[in-house]
């Protein structure tokens, strides 16, 4: 099994370039579908997830080439021929679900395992359901199998009960190609939302309001090809400043949009950690002394981000005093808390929150990774602990992170990778 080898207590320095987003990524790549013409998406990171999407794409029938090193995807849909996608890519992945938006719009018809992904909650597609019922979808489930079929999407007045991201996105996109307009309410107002209805209008779509929770498409006839660049990560951003944190340690992050990070660097202010950013949009964060423990509450953006409260947790586990933890966006997030305890942390579990009594100290262990968030946290608990720590479940961490123990090295962490067979092929 791939593992991670840390040595713990080095206080990371230097400058790390962030990548682009992931989640802007996938449901970008996903709504190439709705074009014949060729599509250039840049700053595609190279992760396990853009793969499982790029062989959903191709298996539907696209022509999809990646540039690695440049990190550009080249998409074209002239010959969309199938309708199905294949139940072992969907099985590791939740974000496959968003080709039913643009294969209903393009094609009237999809069908799609139900979704898989992180083990993090039961994660049910109720909202997407509805909004595409309500544009003119049917849905038949059966055998794990969702079908659904349109006459002709037509746009519709949409209320949703939760401002889901994947809900608004599969709309959004349906809806670029529905007769008539598309209010959706209560939509996300993430970053991701913006840069998604960005690509979309410079294929031809009319959007507007995305980023607020009301936003109104205007369908069109057709779309046309287009070349995109994808938003910074926010996630890898707060990943690594926390990381920073955590080890009392300075860095510079490049590439990075401040204002998608200001619930973390509000926490991090409050805990006593310092953020500057410089004229050209660089952030730098500084930690010098224990930092004091605060309480975050997970919310939809613009609240604190789920996807970084598994890292949060961390922090608290080795900050002065009692931090609380409340996680109100996935039933399920506390799968790194059994691991962090293993290491000395003193964390209790209560419903959906966690109280946590900080410990100067935490100690290294023998860690498993469940998810892709969890991976992150206890790399940086291996990070900021005494001695030596393994983390397995590297699967979760190339999910989302791209080159993540070498960017931690580069910034003067210990961190090595053994891969299959026990023997360390890459000594970062
Ligand atoms: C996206 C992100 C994920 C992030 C999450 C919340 C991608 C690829 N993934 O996931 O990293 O953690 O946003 O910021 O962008 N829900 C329903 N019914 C639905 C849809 C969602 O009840 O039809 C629930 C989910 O179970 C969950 C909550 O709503 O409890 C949030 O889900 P959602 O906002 O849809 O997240 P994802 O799009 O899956």
């Amino acid at each position: 099994m791939d593992m991670i080898l840390i040595e713990g207590g080095k206080p990371l320095h230097g400058v790390v370039r962030i990548n682009g987003a992931k989640n802007a990524s996938l449901p970008i790549m996903a709504a190439s579908l709705l074009t014949g013409e060729p599509v250039i998406i840049e700053d595609v990171p190279d992760l396990i997830d853009v793969e499982i999407m790029s062989r959903i794409l191709e298996a539907l029938g696209a022509e999809v080439h990646r540039q690695k090193a440049q990190n550009q995807v080249n998409i074209r849909f002239s010959n969309l021929v199938h309708n199905k996608v294949p139940h072992d890519l969907v099985s590791k992945m939740r974000a496959s679900f968003l080709v039913i938006g643009p294969l209903l719009a393009r094609l009237k018809k999809a069908r799609i395992s139900l979704p898989g992904g992180c083990a993090i909650g039961v994660r049910p597609i109720d909202l997407h359901w509805k909004g595409l019922t309500a544009l003119g979808a049917e849905f038949i489930v059966g055998n794990g199998y969702v079908e659904a079929v349109t006459d002709g999407l037509k746009g519709a007045h949409i209320y949703l009960d939760y401002p889901s991201v994947g809900a608004t996105e599969n709309i959004m996109m349906a809806a670029t190609l529905a007769e008539g307009v598309t209010v959706i309410e209560n939509a996300s107002l993430e970053p991701e939302i913006v840069d998604l209805a960005n690509f979309l209008s410079s294929m031809g779509a009319i959007i507007s309001g995305a980023g607020t929770p009301t936003v109104k498409i205007e369908g069109v006839e057709s779309l046309g090809g287009t070349r995109y660049l994808i938003i910074p990560d926010r996630i890898e951003a707060g990943t690594f400043m926390i990381a920073a944190a955590a080890t009392g340690g300075r860095i510079t992050l490049q590439n990075v949009v401040f204002d998608h990070l200001k619930s973390l660097v509000a926490k991090l202010t409050e805990a006593g950690v310092t953020i500057d950013q410089s004229a050209g949009g660089d952030i730098v964060v500084e930690s010098e002394t224990r930092l004091r423990s605060v309480d975050i509450k997970t919310l939809p953006y613009p609240g604190f981000p789920t996807d970084l409260q598994p890292q949060f947790t961390v922090l608290l586990a080795i900050a002065q005093g009692v931090g609380m933890v409340t996680e109100t966006v996935f039933e399920n997030r506390f799968r790194h808390v059994e691991e962090l305890i293993r290491m000395g942390a003193e964390i209790k579990v209560e419903g959906r929150n966690l109280i946590i009594q900080g410990h100067e100290q935490i100690c290294g262990a023998s860690l498993k990774a469940t998810d892709l968030r969890a991976a992150a946290a206890l790399v940086i608990a291996g990070l900021a602990a005494r001695g030596r720590t393994e983390v397995s479940g590297t699967v979760h961490l190339d999910r989302g992170y791209y080159n993540f123990d070498q960017k931690l090295r580069m910034l003067g962490a210990h961190t090595y990778r053994l891969e299959k067979g026990g023997e360390k092929t890459r000594a970062l």
